[in-house]
């Protein structure tokens, strides 16, 4: 199925995302509702092929990422790697291009949350510069959960936002905080009404808009200066480690137990 929508013309048709423009916003739509917006190739691919579209297009001033239905997104697409092999992992690069673009994004990104923003849908959201939550966003790491570790940078800018102890916490016990928790450990920068996340984003892109393009991207830069220090090898060597973890019994199990329904039954192998 293809999504389009009217209120603007999308310079091309995407299957699991759809964009938009209004005035200087892009505004890029997860849209695989059914999968509470669970990251699968397809949609890591279409997110930068979307992205370089905006960052091409001088009139896109700032970008915002959105989920749909009940979520932003429930993180990696479990179906799709619960087979996968840990050379299949490092082949298919589709998620390590989706965290390079959207971390290395030239203009701002503002993500709105809603529903769940788990795993992969967490880091999605910690590459952008600035998140808004609705109230009752569930924010999380679960990777743990199904014998994995984040593979999107979480262990890193997790760490980077709320400071090692409640990354700890949540990488370790893969537990889910509420948008007033995230927010009063730094991870958001607003807790808005329920159903209001994507309008108070616009709002604050917009103001970013109205600001120097030139200024705003060196501000960016810099700030991303700061975080960079010690991140490249850092996200080095989390990769590293995801992709060992798919040669695991644990991990298969624990994503065959997700699909399944069950609780996993995990042995240390
Ligand atoms: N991958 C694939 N499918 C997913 C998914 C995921 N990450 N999360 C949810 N879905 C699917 C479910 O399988 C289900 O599909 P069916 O209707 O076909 O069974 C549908 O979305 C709705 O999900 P639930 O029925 O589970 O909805 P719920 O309200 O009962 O629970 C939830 C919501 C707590 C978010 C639960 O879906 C969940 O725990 N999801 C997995 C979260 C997770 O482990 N994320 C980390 C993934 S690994 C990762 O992201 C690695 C990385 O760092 C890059």
């Amino acid at each position: 199925m293809f999504f389009t929508f009217s209120a603007s013309q999308p310079s091309m048709e995407y299957q699991t995302i759809a964009v938009q423009e209004e005035g200087p916003l892009g505004i890029l739509t997860l849209n695989r509702p059914d999968a509470l917006n669970a990251l699968n190739r397809r949609m890591a691919t279409e997110i930068v092929a979307a992205l370089s579209d905006f960052e091409a297009k001088d009139a896109v001033r700032c970008v915002i990422i959105t989920g749909s239905g009940r979520t932003f997104c429930a993180g990696a697409d479990i179906r799709e790697m619960a087979d996968e092999s840990p050379v299949d992992m490092l082949r298919s690069e589709h998620l390590r291009a989706l965290w390079e673009k959207v971390g290395r994004f030239q203009k701002p990104i503002v993500a709105a949350i809603s529903g769940y923003a788990l795993g992969g849908g967490l880091e999605l959201a910690m590459c952008c510069d600035m998140i808004v939550a609705s109230e009752g966003t569930k924010l999380g790491q679960p990777e743990i959960n199904i014998g994995l570790i984040p593979g999107g940078g979480g262990t890193q800018r997790l760490l980077r936002a709320v400071g090692k102890y409640k990354a700890m916490e949540m990488i370790l016990t893969g537990s889910m905080i509420t948008a007033d928790e995230a927010r009063s450990c730094g991870l958001v920068n607003k807790v808005v009404q329920q159903g209001k996340s994507l309008e108070e984003a616009k709002g604050l892109a917009l103001e970013v808009a109205t600001k120097s393009p030139i200024a705003i991207s060196l501000a960016k830069k810099a700030v991303a200066r700061a975080e960079e220090e010690g991140l490249s090898d850092g996200l080095e060597f989390e990769r590293a480690l995801f992709y060992l973890l798919f040669a695991t019994k644990d991990r298969v199990e624990g994503m065959r137990a997700f699909l399944e329904k069950r609780k996993p039954d995990f042995t240390g192998e």
